[in-house]
């Protein structure tokens, strides 16, 4: 028996990863577990820039609705562009020139993220790298004549706690290939074989992210794209395959279902556990995902919003992937720059109960509205979220079972407090008299509760 235990070790040791091998088809890779970091994280920015940048108006579907004839759209050219101007011709314009990416990161990794996702290519198939399957049509040959993804994870990976994440979407609307398939009703593959994929390689060889962001699958079944082909490479056999995470969005009907991480919807927020790993992307823009020059502060979510979706989604089992569009000259815009750092100013005080932290056995309370959970069950700990701050003095959290010398509660960023048995269970918290300068935080407290059940 020890023969062959250690003969198979020794088998092991020379074919390397092969008893890890997954099969291109779901089942196989539906069952790679999920790299540990992702869970851990809980926080990531999402960042929409490319040609759309440079109208920056109505939102990255500009193309799109242009062509559709909408009105707003139709306008918007007519009075601020020479007849015959194509959405092309907005290319040369998307200049970069004030793009930093140290800049960037030094703002992102100030507003918490622990991970940092870009739009390599949205569906308008303009590419922010010098894609050899793009000519013409990519950042190097047109517009800053840089390699925006080089630079950028070149920027991230400076950062030792911030991991790389890429976005690229399959399709591209105006392609004549996919359209020529599309046609076809995709029983030809002149565009993945052609374009997509050699993408997909080029990008996790290049650039080596550890999100891979999947988005826009054009109505096409993931066979079309041979998803599970291309996912069992990236697990058994990339530079990445031992740390990379993916999304959900594969192709046809694989969302919310297949893949890696669930996105289910943009701005997805159950408010409920799920079983699987999942990710809220939103946007602080709350009408777009790329700038808008238009763009009335009443579109954008203040800070309180943004951290009250920050900890239901974590409470719930989720990822925040908070989304900014920076602007075609390469500026983060000072609205975007103050909400990333105020949500890092609160992480500061309350990343204990975010960052590696566990969906608790409640998510919210049952007793006082607006108060969400996380755990550390290593460290018997609940943490509670009061996204309010009580009028009364006092809270009454009706989710924690507490015991008399035992349960311990403290205000992250304060110190203990007192606390007393409410019946038929539950307890009171008593909270200090806080003149605003001796506040912790200003826009939703942590209570820090140890040995209750
Ligand atoms: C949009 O309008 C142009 C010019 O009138 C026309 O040629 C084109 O077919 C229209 N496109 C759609 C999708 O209706
Ligand atoms: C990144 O942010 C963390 C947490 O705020 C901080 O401690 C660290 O110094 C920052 N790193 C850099 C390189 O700025
Ligand atoms: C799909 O991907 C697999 C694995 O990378 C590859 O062997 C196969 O040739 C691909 N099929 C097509 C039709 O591209
Ligand atoms: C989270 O856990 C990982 C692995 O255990 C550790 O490396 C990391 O420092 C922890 N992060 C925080 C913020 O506690
Ligand atoms: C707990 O959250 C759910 C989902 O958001 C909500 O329906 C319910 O009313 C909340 N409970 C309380 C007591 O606020």
């Amino acid at each position: 028996m020890a023969a062959v235990v250690g003969c198979i070790s020794l088998f092991l040791l020379i074919i390397g990863n092969c008893a890890a091998k997954y099969e291109p088809n779901w089942d196989s890779i539906d069952s790679r577990p999920l790299p540990q970091w992702f869970d851990q994280a809980k926080f990531g920015i999402f960042i929409h820039w490319g040609v759309f940048s440079v109208p920056s108006f109505g939102s990255e579907w500009f193309w799109w609705y242009l062509h559709k004839n909408m009105t707003d759209y139709v306008n918007f050219m007519k009075k601020n562009y020479p007849p015959n101007f194509q959405y092309q011709d907005f290319a040369p314009h998307f200049t970069a020139e004030f793009f930093d990416a140290k800049e960037w990161t030094d703002i992102f990794n100030a507003s918490g993220a622990k991970y940092v996702v870009l739009t390599t290519k949205h569906h308008e198939g303009f590419t922010l790298w010098g894609s050899k399957n793009s000519w013409n049509w990519n950042a190097v040959d047109v517009g800053p004549k840089r390699d925006l993804v080089d630079e950028l994870s070149a920027a991230v990976r400076a950062h030792s706690d911030m991991r790389l994440g890429l976005y690229h979407s399959l399709f591209e609307w105006f392609n004549p290939l996919y359209q020529l398939d599309a046609a076809n009703v995709f029983t030809t593959d002149y565009f993945p074989s052609s374009k997509t994929l050699p993408e997909l390689y080029e990008l996790v060889l290049k650039y080596k992210p550890e999100v891979l962001w999947s988005d826009g699958d054009g109505d096409a079944p993931d066979t079309y794209w041979n998803s599970t082909g291309f996912l069992a490479w990236l697990y058994n056999d990339s530079p990445v395959r031992d740390t990379v995470v993916t999304n959900d969005r594969w192709g046809y009907g694989s969302i919310c279902k297949h893949g890696g991480y669930y996105t289910c919807t943009d701005r997805y927020q159950p408010g409920h556990l799920l079983k699987h790993k999942w990710e809220n992307c939103m946007t602080i823009d709350t009408k777009s995902w790329g700038y808008r020059r238009n763009a009335p502060l009443k579109d954008y979510l203040c800070i309180e919003q943004l951290v009250s979706s920050l900890v239901e989604t974590v409470s719930c089992g989720g990822n925040l992937l908070m989304n900014i569009g920076p602007t075609h000259d390469g500026r983060i815009s000072p609205i975007f720059e103050e909400r990333l750092r105020q949500m890092g100013q609160w992480l500061r005080v309350n990343g204990e109960g975010i960052y590696n932290s566990s969906a608790w056995r409640a998510q919210n309370d049952s007793v006082t509205p607006n108060i969400w959970y996380t755990s550390k069950p290593q460290e018997k700990t609940v943490f509670s979220f009061l996204l309010q701050w009580p009028d009364s003095g006092a809270v009454v959290l009706g989710e924690p079972v507490a015991t008399k010398g035992q349960t311990q509660v403290a205000l992250l960023g304060y110190g203990p407090l007192k606390w007393e048995s409410v019946q038929p269970k539950g307890m009171k918290v008593l909270l200090p008299t806080l003149s605003v300068n001796q506040m912790p935080c200003q826009w939703a407290w942590t209570l820090k509760i140890t040995g209750a059940a």
